[in-house]
């Protein structure tokens, strides 16, 4: 009798199990699939057969279940939700999205961090990505930016330099403060953004805790054509919260993968992270102005001097339900422009506009745009045709013709849409290091803005990777540099390196 109802129990979990997954299993050609769990062989114990296709084609589809992961941020956490615009801003842009109050736009972002690989862990002392894609009716629009508001260096053709310095060694592949600091003593413009990166700002608590920042200038058109320069940024309605080096290891050794859980924890128990929009805005007037270049990517616009005014509010309330490809094939760009937004001069970002869509080409393949993730709410409408992957190419009225102008095409250009007029007089095509270099005062100020604490933080955590320089000079130069921003700073470093001012003077 026992034995009866055992067999009644697992017989109606099998039909339980199977009544409740309807949907039937189908090869990637359509075809229904008879048997997933056991191979074809030749008799019961005989070897697997390559007729098999289904378990050829399933290995197959596994061997090729990796991408290049990204060249920089390739670790992070994305979501979705929506922007809501509180002020009109049409004086000033025609970009869709700012131009009434209450507008909404749909939107998804990631946050990463930057050098180390796909599963690093969270704890780094690292800038932190702050991508957005705004889904507007005049076609995607990224902000790509990151937690801190400026960058370590003004000219894209030092990039590759600084990421393979920061990056591990291609010796040893660990990662090590002499081969970077080596490159930033040859680069004082990264004083400030090293005196921010080696507080506690360096390691945020969870994504939903950073504040963003476009870092660059862009410019803003509106139906006028009329040119007005702008900085956004992003403020946590959770408040800016960050972890101490301590807590950061603490942290490390229970979970490393905190802010990603963090973040889904939050949406997911519908305590919906925001953050309200702020933008900066400078008339190309008044651009030459401060005693800054606006447009070089490692100052910051001070608030004091330059009004922050409230533009709109982000919240994330969707997790992505899966992650290659909502967020491994999510690719954002800060040339994913609309209209009413263009780049500014600012050299860092001109090269980042030619950087992103050429990595994407080849991490994500030439129609990368096609994916789902990143495709606009209208389907795109050009003759751009072909390659690998192309699912996307519409024929239009006409398939015959696939070129323009053509008295049978049917698509023109829509002339209201042009980019905006710039007239240069005495302009001289040259290569070379903007004049108003300013490298220390905003190193100092800010770090004369910390209370004693986050001061104290700051020269224990430098000091403490400086620390492990085995070459004095570079030690001394970056010491000179602090100093420069600040003398208490300066000395306060040289002395946690246990440096006299005998040192110096020798040198
Ligand atoms: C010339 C300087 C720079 C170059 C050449 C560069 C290049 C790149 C590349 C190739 C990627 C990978 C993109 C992908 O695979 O989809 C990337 C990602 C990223 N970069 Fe930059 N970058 C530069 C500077 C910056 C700056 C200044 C910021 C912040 C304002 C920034 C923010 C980001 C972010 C947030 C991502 C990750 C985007 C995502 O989540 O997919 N980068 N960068």
């Amino acid at each position: 009798m026992k034995r009866i109802i055992t067999t009644l129990v697992i017989l109606s979990i099998g039909l339980v199990s199977f009544s409740q997954s309807e949907k039937k299993m189908t090869t990637n050609n359509g075809a229904p699939v008879g048997d997933n769990q056991n191979s074809k062989t030749v008799g019961e114990y005989g070897p697997v057969l390559l007729e098999d296709i289904h378990l050829v084609e399933k290995l197959a589809a596994f061997d090729r279940e990796r991408i290049p992961e990204r060249v920089v941020h390739p670790r992070g956490a994305g979501a979705s939700g929506y922007f809501e615009a509180t002020k009109d801003m049409s004086d000033y842009t025609r970009a869709v999205l700012f131009a009434e109050a209450g507008k909404k736009t749909d939107l998804a972002v990631r946050f990463s961090t930057v050098i180390h690989g796909k599963g690093s862990p969270e704890t780094a002392r690292d800038p932190r990505g702050f991508a957005v894609k705004f889904y507007t009716e005049q076609g995607n629009y990224d902000i790509v930016g990151n937690n801190l508001p400026i960058f370590f260096i003004r000219d894209a053709i030092k990039f590759p330099d600084m990421v393979h310095s920061l990056k591990p060694s291609p010796e040893t592949n660990k990662q090590d403060p002499n081969r970077f600091f080596d490159f930033f003593s040859h680069v004082p413009e990264a004083t400030h953004m090293i005196t921010r990166l080696w507080t506690d700002l360096g390691i945020p608590k969870g994504y939903q805790f950073m504040n963003g920042s476009s870092v660059h200038g862009y410019k803003w058109i509106n139906k006028a054509g009329k040119v007005t320069y702008v900085k956004y940024s992003w403020i946590s309605k959770q408040g800016e919260k960050n972890l101490t080096a301590e807590e950061a290891s603490i942290q490390q050794g229970k979970d490393w993968q905190h802010a990603t859980v963090s973040l889904r924890k939050d949406i997911a128990d519908k305590n919906y992270p925001q953050w309200d929009l702020y933008v900066q805005m400078i008339k190309p007037e008044d651009i030459h102005s401060f005693d800054f270049w606006p447009l070089d990517a490692t100052k910051d616009w001070p608030a004091d001097k330059i009004e922050k005014i409230k533009i709109g509010t982000m919240t994330l309330n969707q997790n992505p339900v899966n992650y290659f490809e909502q967020v491994e094939s999510i690719a954002f760009s800060p040339g994913a422009l609309i209209p009413g937004v263009e780049p500014s001069e600012d050299k860092l970002l001109q090269g980042r506009l030619f950087s992103y869509f050429d990595t994407q080409r080849h991490r994500l393949g030439p129609n990368f745009q096609q994916l789902k993730i990143n495709q606009p709410l209208e389907d795109p409408k050009n003759y751009n045709s072909d390659s690998w992957n192309s699912a996307g190419n519409k024929r239009f009225e006409n398939p015959d013709v696939n070129y323009q102008p053509s008295s049978k095409a049917s698509l023109s250009e829509d002339t209201q849409y042009k980019q905006s007029e710039t007239t240069l007089t005495n302009v001289t095509i040259t290569q070379k290091k903007i004049t108003k270099t300013n490298d220390f005062a905003q190193a100092g100020d800010f770090y004369r803005s910390l209370t004693k604490k986050e001061q104290n933080n700051l020269i224990k955590n430098l000091s403490g990777d400086l620390g492990q320089v085995t070459d004095k000079n570079i030690q001394m130069t970056m010491i000179g540099y602090f100093y420069q921003a600040d003398r208490d700073y300066g000395m306060r470093i040289a002395e946690a390196l246990g440096f006299s001012a005998k040192d110096f003077m020798k040198k």
